[in-house]
């Protein structure tokens, strides 16, 4: 664990944990998507706006624009804001969306914004373990790998892998290391010190190199916003 990791488990120290969820869930982001109080507060557009420095539509805009009617799709883990109803509804009917994350209260919320979508699953589940669901279409990583710890980070991009169908693809929409002198670049160096232990990996690593079978895919990394985020693309090669 990081210095930065262990500070955060200090100042957690004092407040129950919440059993059955990850140790870094109570111990790093209980305020942010644990704490029925925050949790009220932060699920709404404006604030993943905000977060995103206005760059939320667009990279949402990236993942909506690889969905299509009919398809089959996996998001590893619930997003504020009204994303998971525009996925929902892009697939449509005649396709399938499931859902996944491992906080109750978090899936309470997108059962709450799914309810009546008979197309759509929420389901309480670690990303790095879901083996309820096969040979997707599309799957997703929305911002959740800079929020874990790097050995999960390896678990959900290799669970991911084996969960897309032969043709399917896989898309990581994620923070980066930003160019040199970019204005917000110091800002989220301050943040991620003392709010996002498990961040800098993603400005030091490919998320290609978080993959045990990396060879097998071909990679395509865009990023957007002076470097502040990525795009990844991911395809298995057909031999
Ligand atoms: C996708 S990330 C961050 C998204 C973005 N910052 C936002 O605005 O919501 C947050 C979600 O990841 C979930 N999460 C954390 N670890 C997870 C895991 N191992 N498997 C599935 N979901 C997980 C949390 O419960 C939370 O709902």
């Amino acid at each position: 664990m990081t210095e930065e990791a262990i500070a955060a488990q200090q100042r957690q120290a004092a407040k129950p944990a919440q059993p059955g969820i990850p140790d870094y869930m109570n111990e790093v982001y209980d305020w942010a998507y644990v704490d029925p109080r925050w949790v009220r507060r932060l699920d709404c557009n404006a604030v993943v706006t905000t977060l995103l420095f206005g760059n939320a539509r667009r990279l949402m805009n990236a993942y909506l624009a690889k969905i299509h009617p009919g398809m089959k799709v996996w998001q590893v883990a619930h997003v504020y804001g009204d994303l998971v109803q525009q996925v929902a509804a892009k697939v449509g009917p005649s396709g399938h969306f499931d859902l996944t994350d491992v906080t109750p209260i978090q899936v309470a919320q997108a059962k709450k914004k799914l309810a009546g979508t008979a197309h759509a699953r929420v389901i309480e589940h670690d990303a790095a373990t879901w083996s309820g669901g096969a040979d997707y279409d599309l799957v997703c990583s929305f911002f959740l790998l800079h929020e874990v710890p790097d050995d999960l980070k390896r678990a959900i991009v290799d669970r991911m892998l084996t969960r897309v169908a032969p043709g399917g693809k896989l898309l990581f929409v994620d923070y980066h290391r930003p160019a040199l002198l970019h204005p917000v670049g110091w800002l989220l160096r301050v943040v991620n010190h003392y709010l996002e232990p498990f961040a800098n990996t993603l400005w030091r690593m490919e998320i290609s190199e978080l993959a045990s079978k990396a060879k097998e895919f071909s990679w395509r990394k865009r990023t957007v916003f002076g470097g502040v985020y990525q795009i990844v693309e991911a395809e298995r090669i057909v031999p």
